[in-house]
């Protein structure tokens, strides 16, 4: 049987729907793209597509629909094998993501998801990296708003750094339409990915320990952390709690180790527009890390995400508010000219990137993902030929990747390089 070119499972999600939007899309400009959807009902399935077509006027008639639930790994793989590469969109993916991780493997699919939880993303690098290199297949996570912005455009910084990047501080700033808080900005499944990421937090450092046994040595000068609040230019500033600097930091050991590369360190942080509003968060992050470590508080969290997300949860946020939502990375590249020596001289370049784009959650995550995607049918031949379980910056860091996003409102930009 020929494999179609991608298949998006949880295609019925709230990320899967928007996915298959954008997939129609770009698929009116390639006619030797074949796709499928898939998810665990068929007539939920039928229904997105009839949506889809009435949405954007395609005929979506002929769109292959697999059946394939999580609990039944037969169907997984068959869907699996039914693929060049399986886009998932079902998640949480510490509760869905792994049987799918296998039988995409087993099927010999390529694999890319967006998740966002370093637990699952590292646990899969530690169980089936040589799985995946043994199959010649990419399992590739984090393609979506996680991580792509931060871990690519260290990439593109280092690029056009013109020297040696020693060191990046990345802040991100977004800026949502006032109805956010009625209508909500940020589907459940988010949510629900993030109450039981912080709830299983502790687990991240045994998980770590086992993935790199080994540190890498400290290479000079160390990037510190800044103190919890702080102020940069327009706004004051928390740390960034994602997965982005551990996907970052996974990619540059990876460089490290195999091409002997030095590595970038980095910093995240998200950037408020006054003091009041960064305490505010922190104080809301704190009291969520309390209440997601007890069931019973943590069963409330989930039961009741508006009251909690004070309004920006919702099942089904507001397409206006998401599509209105705007966001912005800046990074702050510090290193040396060329020539320079970097083990006896200080620092003495700084550049800084600008990755932006509009609504990150759904609009940005899903062209990051299919652009992914995309990049694995159409440039295999520059992507590391084992294969593996890999960050976005080790798989598509030779790739014309970033110019791709910057041709799909995701833009990459050296904005000074005083
Ligand atoms: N990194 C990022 O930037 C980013 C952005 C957006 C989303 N995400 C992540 O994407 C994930 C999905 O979020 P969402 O908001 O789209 O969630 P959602 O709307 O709840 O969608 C979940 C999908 O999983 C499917 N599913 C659940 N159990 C299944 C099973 N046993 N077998 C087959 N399919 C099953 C659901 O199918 P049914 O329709 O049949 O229930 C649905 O299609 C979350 O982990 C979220 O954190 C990440």
């Amino acid at each position: 049987m020929s494999r179609l070119s991608i298949v998006i499972f949880g295609a019925t999600g709230f990320t899967g729907k928007h996915a298959v939007r954008e997939l129609v899309r770009v698929g009116k400009a390639d006619s030797a793209l074949t796709w499928g959807v898939a998810g665990r009902s068929r007539d939920k399935l039928q229904s997105m597509l009839d949506e889809t077509s009435k949405a954007t006027g395609e005929d979506l008639s002929s769109v292959k629909i697999i059946v394939a639930d999580v609990g039944d790994e037969k169907s997984l793989k068959e869907m699996c094998s039914q693929a060049h590469v399986l886009v998932n969109c079902c998640g949480p993916y510490r509760h869905y993501g792994e049987p799918v991780v296998r039988a995409a493997i087993d099927g010999k699919a390529h694999y890319v998801d967006v998740s966002g939880e370093p637990q699952f993303i590292e646990s899969m690098q530690l169980e089936y990296d040589q799985q995946a290199r043994d199959a010649g297949v990419f399992v590739i996570s984090a393609c979506g708003f996680d991580s792509v912005p931060n871990d690519l455009g260290v990439i593109h910084l280092q690029r056009h750094f013109g020297g040696t990047l020693n060191s990046v501080e990345s802040y991100l700033t977004t800026q949502a339409p006032a109805e956010g808080r009625t209508s909500g900005a940020i589907n459940y499944g988010t949510w629900e990915s993030l109450i039981y990421g912080l709830a299983h937090y502790n687990e991240l450092p045994a998980l770590r320990k086992k993935l790199y046994p080994e540190r890498l040595p400290t290479f000079k000068p160390k990037l510190l952390p800044r103190s919890v609040i702080h102020a940069r230019e327009d706004g004051w500033c928390l740390p960034f709690p994602g997965s982005d600097s551990s996907v970052v930091y996974r990619t540059h050991r990876h460089l490290y180790e195999h091409e002997h590369k030095r590595p970038v360190q980095i910093k995240t942080y998200v950037k408020f527009p006054s003091l009041l509003t960064a305490l505010s968060v922190a104080l809301a992050a704190a009291f969520l890390f309390l209440l997601s470590k007890l069931s019973l508080t943590r069963g409330l969290l989930l039961k009741y995400p508006r009251v909690f997300s004070l309004g920006l949860v919702a099942r089904g946020p507001s397409e206006e508010v998401t599509r209105n939502t705007h966001f912005k990375f800046e990074l702050y590249g510090e290193g040396w000219e060329a020539g320079a020596d970097v083990e006896a001289t200080p620092p003495n370049k700084k550049v800084k990137a600008q990755v932006s784009g509009v609504n990150p959650g759904y609009g940005a995550t899903v062209v990051a993902l299919l652009h992914c995607a995309l990049t694995i049918l159409r440039e295999r031949d520059s992507m590391p030929k084992e294969g593996g379980v890999v960050t976005t910056g080790v798989a598509f860091r030779n790739t014309r990747l970033i110019q791709r996003l910057c041709e799909n409102n995701l833009k990459f930009e050296i904005v000074n390089d005083k």
